[in-house]
C-alpha cells in the first residue's frame, strides 16, 4: 500500500522559482550578461552549484573555484533576503488541503529537496509542522537525478520506496524517483514530466481520491 508521501519544494509546495530568477539574474547583470525566464527554466531542481556553472556558461565565462564560491555565496545571499520575507501566501494553491487531508488520513509526509534554504522556507510558511521527515541540501551529498534525497527520507520515514509517492515539478526529479522505485506524480507539464506515473498541473488536482484512481492497485 502507499503509506507515505514525498514532496519536492521549490515548484510543488512553495513559488521560490520567481526568487531564484531573480537573484541569479542580478548575478548576471553584475557579470555583465543578461539572463531570461527561459534560460531560468534550466536551473530548475538543480543544484546551487550546477545552477552557477549553467549560468556562467550562458555568458561564457569560466572563472576558478574560489570566485565561483563567493559568486555563488552571493547569490544565496540575495536569495536569502527574497525567502525570508516568504509567508503562507506563498504556498501554491492545493498543497495545504492536500497535506492536510495526507496527515488526517494517517499518511506519512516527507520533503525531498535539494535546496539547503528548505527550513527558513517550511517555517515561513508554516509547512514545517506537516512534515513526518525533512531531507534537505544540507543532508545529501547527490543532487537528483540521484536517489539519495528520497531514499533518505524513506529511510527517515521507515517506510520501503515501494510505499512512497513522490511529488515533483522537475524532470531530474522524477528520475530520482525512479532510480529510487518509487512512483512519482509530476507537477506541471506532460512535456518535461512524462517519465511519471502521472501529472497534474497543480496539486489543486490532487486528494486522497484521486491519489486511490491513479495507483488502483495498492
Ligand atoms: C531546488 C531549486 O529546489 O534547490 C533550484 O529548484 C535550486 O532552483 C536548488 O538551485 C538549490 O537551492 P538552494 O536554496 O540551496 O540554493
Ligand atoms: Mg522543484
Amino acid at each position: 500500500p502507499i503509506r507515505a508521501c514525498l514532496f519536492d519544494l521549490d515548484g510543488v509546495l512553495v513559488d521560490t522559482a520567481k526568487y531564484h530568477y531573480l537573484a541569479w539574474k542580478r548575478l548576471a547583470g553584475e557579470l555583465g550578461f543578461d539572463f531570461t525566464e527561459q534560460d531560468n527554466e534550466r536551473l530548475k531542481g538543480v543544484s546551487r552549484m550546477a545552477s552557477l556553472d549553467i549560468l556562467l556558461s550562458i555568458g561564457g565565462i569560466s572563472p576558478d573555484e574560489t570566485t565561483r564560491l563567493a559568486l555563488a555565496e552571493k547569490k544565496n545571499g540575495w536569495y536569502v533576503d527574497y525567502i525570508t520575507r516568504m509567508d503562507e501566501s506563498e504556498i501554491l494553491p492545493g498543497a495545504l488541503a492536500f497535506l492536510q487531508e495526507l496527515k488526517a488520513a494517517g499518511l506519512l509526509v516527507a520533503l525531498g529537496s535539494a535546496s539547503k534554504n528548505a527550513m527558513t522556507i517550511l517555517n515561513n510558511t508554516k509547512l514545517a509542522p506537516y512534515f513526518d521527515a525533512i531531507v534537505d541540501g544540507t543532508k545529501t551529498a547527490s543532487a537528483k537525478p540521484d536517489p539519495e534525497v528520497f531514499l533518505l527520507g524513506a529511510r527517515e520515514l521507515k517506510v520501503s520506496p515501494a510505499e512512497c509517492v513522490v511529488f515533483e515539478d522537475a524532470e531530474a526529479g522524477i528520475e530520482a524517483a525512479i532510480r529510487a522505485g518509487m512512483r512519482s506524480i509530476g507537477v506541471g507539464s506532460e512535456t518535461t514530466l512524462g517519465r511519471a506515473d502521472a501529472v497534474v498541473s497543480s496539486l489543486r488536482e490532487m486528494s486522497l481520491d484521486r491519489l486511490a484512481e491513479i495507483f488502483p492497485s495498492i
